[in-house]
């Protein structure tokens, strides 16, 4: 769903919120934070980096069921496009005046479906590394030892890409955060949108008939990290998750891996 081209002074009006993103996909986004960060980061670590590529591999084919069952913006309809639409979108976008999407917009898009692929098979090459070199996992000793070196300089080559995927992953949201003036982070964890008036919503979504009911400070701090400062606020907050949440996770079970079984 998309609406014309909005100069910047409409992109800092006073939008109502709605909610876009399901419990699911907000949930899913974070627990993949998590585990991608901890098998990449602590990839010399065993069994925890197997066992943080297990939870990726079931994320992952999760979202990918969710796409097609869930209703929406997490829909892969609602953010599927056609090349052209994608080109116009990079062309404005790099004129600093892109259009307005309800679900990811479709550089976005192009973005999650790389990542949800190169995640998908990287965790399949992973999972035949590991039945190949220690004959663990599901494969368990499915694989023949001769394949080893290759699954592994395979597996090893969709790690490092996806970490670059990450990074531009990341550089996007911050890019879009200035072009649409949108918090895209704290959309991430609440679930709620500024969806200008204009924009046609799919069927189940509406635009609020109040405003919601959050203590007094919330809002406060919801309108300067969304409204008045929705650059910073995007900045800011993810130096916080990463800070607060991801090294400490990360820290939290490296300090458990001994206790963990190998499987
Ligand atoms: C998206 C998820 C994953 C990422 C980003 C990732 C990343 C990496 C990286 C960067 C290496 C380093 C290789 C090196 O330079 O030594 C590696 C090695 C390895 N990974 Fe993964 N991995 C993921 C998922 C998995 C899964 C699901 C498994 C299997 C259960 C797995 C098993 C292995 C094995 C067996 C090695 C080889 C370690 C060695 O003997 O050198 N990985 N992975
Ligand atoms: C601190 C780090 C991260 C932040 C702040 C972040 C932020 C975001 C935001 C704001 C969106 C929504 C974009 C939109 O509205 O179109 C998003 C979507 C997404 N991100 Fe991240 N991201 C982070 C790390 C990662 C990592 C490490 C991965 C995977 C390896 C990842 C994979 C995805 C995927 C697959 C989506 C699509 C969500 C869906 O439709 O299910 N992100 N991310």
């Amino acid at each position: 769903m998309t609406n014309k081209l909005e100069p910047i002074e409409r992109r800092k009006r006073r939008d109502p919120e709605i909610k876009v993103w399901d419990r699911f996909v907000r949930v899913h986004h974070w627990l993949l934070v998590l585990a991608f960060a901890t098998a990449y980061l602590e990839y010399k670590k065993f069994p925890l980096h197997p066992y943080a590529g297990y939870l990726i591999s079931i994320l992952i084919t999760a979202r990918i069921v969710w796409g097609f069952v869930s209703k929406g913006a997490a829909r892969f309809s609602a953010f599927s496009y056609r090349p052209d639409e994608m080109l116009a979108y990079c062309r404005d976008a790099l004129a600093g005046k892109a259009s307005y999407y309800y679900s990811h917009n479709p550089m976005g898009a192009a973005m999650v479906y790389a990542l949800l692929a190169t995640l998908f098979v990287t965790c399949l090459l992973g999972l035949l590394s590991y039945s190949a070199s220690q004959q663990l996992g599901p494969f368990g000793a499915l694989i023949p030892d001769t394949w080893e070196d290759k699954l592994i300089g395979a597996h090893t080559l969709g790690g490092h890409l996806l970490a670059i995927l990450v990074a531009c992953h990341l550089g996007g949201v911050i890019w879009a955060a200035w072009l649409h003036r949108e918090n895209y982070v704290l959309a991430m964890l609440t679930g709620l949108r500024r969806i200008p008036r204009a924009i046609p919503l799919p069927p189940g979504a509406k635009h609020p008939e109040k405003p919601g009911t959050a203590p007094a400070f919330i809002r406060t701090l919801v309108v300067w990290l969304n409204f008045k400062r929705p650059f910073v606020g995007t900045l800011l907050l993810m130096l916080l998750i990463i800070c607060l949440l991801v090294l400490p996770v990360i820290h939290f079970l490296v300090g458990i891996n001994k206790m963990l079984p190998a499987y």
